[in-house]
């Protein structure tokens, strides 16, 4: 059953969740990782490339899968997934490019990229530990509501809300309709699925992911299913829930 954690504030809960990214990788060097980009893990990947380097944990044998990208966005976009995992984790922790398959944003082949990220999970095994993010509409990765709960890697039209969102991740008005991610079917087979949320905008968020009914209407619901789903929130996020799971 998935466990519910609560934190004071967004540095205890990063704080927490870099302690766990370090402590998988320290018991298995070899691991398989798909991390979330977004402004939640920020702080948590930060943490993490400081910790690596302070404590020498090696992260020279780690594999990072992508979870998800923007389509037709280049990778030198700062608002990219692609730039971000480069700028917070990759030169950080100095991850050589063989150690790391990203979803290609500028892919003229669409079902040929979903397939060559099926085809290496399947190749590398399951995921070992995938870090999530929660969308002001549910979303996993680019799961967006509605998504079949068996879906492997494809491309997604975004809706309203993530459009709306995404705006603020990129310097200048871009066209983004579309998303390429890892499917719902990926994403819950992960061993350990770790799902961040911090602040007041995320509270009713919360509120759904945790008192409605589960169901991939609200992606982020399922992760009350999963027998390693571990959700993190801080006392904003929380401040929307029934008194008896504050
Ligand atoms: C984005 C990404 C997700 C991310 C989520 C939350 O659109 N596709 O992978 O987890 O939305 O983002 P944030 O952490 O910025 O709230």
């Amino acid at each position: 059953m998935m466990q519910l954690k609560k934190f004071q504030d967004y540095t205890a809960l990063s704080t927490a969740a870099a302690a766990m990214i370090i402590e998988c990788v320290r018991k298995k060097p070899g691991a398989l990782l798909c991390f979330a980009t977004g402004d939640t893990p920020r702080l948590t990947y930060q943490l993490v490339a400081e910790i690596a380097k302070k404590e020498e944990v090696d992260f020279g044998n780690c594999f990072f899968i992508g979870l998800d990208e923007w389509l037709g966005i280049p990778p030198d976009n700062t608002g990219s997934c692609h730039h971000f995992l480069h700028q917070y984790l990759f030169i950080p922790l100095g991850i050589h490019p063989s150690q790391f398959q990203l979803f290609d944003g500028l892919t003229t082949n669409e079902d040929g990229e979903c397939e060559r990220m099926n085809r290496l999970i399947e190749k590398k095994g399951n995921i070992d530990f995938m870090v999530a993010g929660v969308g002001m509409n549910g979303h996993i990765g680019f799961n967006e509501p509605g998504t079949d709960m068996n879906s492997m890697a494809h491309v997604a039209v975004l809706d309203e809300t993530t459009r709306h969102v995404g705006k603020k991740y990129f310097q200048d008005e871009v066209p983004i309709s579309k998303g390429i991610t890892l499917g719902l079917k990926q994403v819950l087979q992960a061993e350990t699925l770790l799902m961040l949320a911090n602040g007041l905008k995320k509270a009713p968020v919360i509120k759904r992911t945790l008192e409605e009914e589960i169901s991939n209407s609200f992606p982020a619901s399922l992760i009350q299913q999963h027998k390693n789903g571990i959700l993190m929130i801080d006392t904003e996020a929380a401040s929307e829930l029934e008194t008896a799971q504050k």
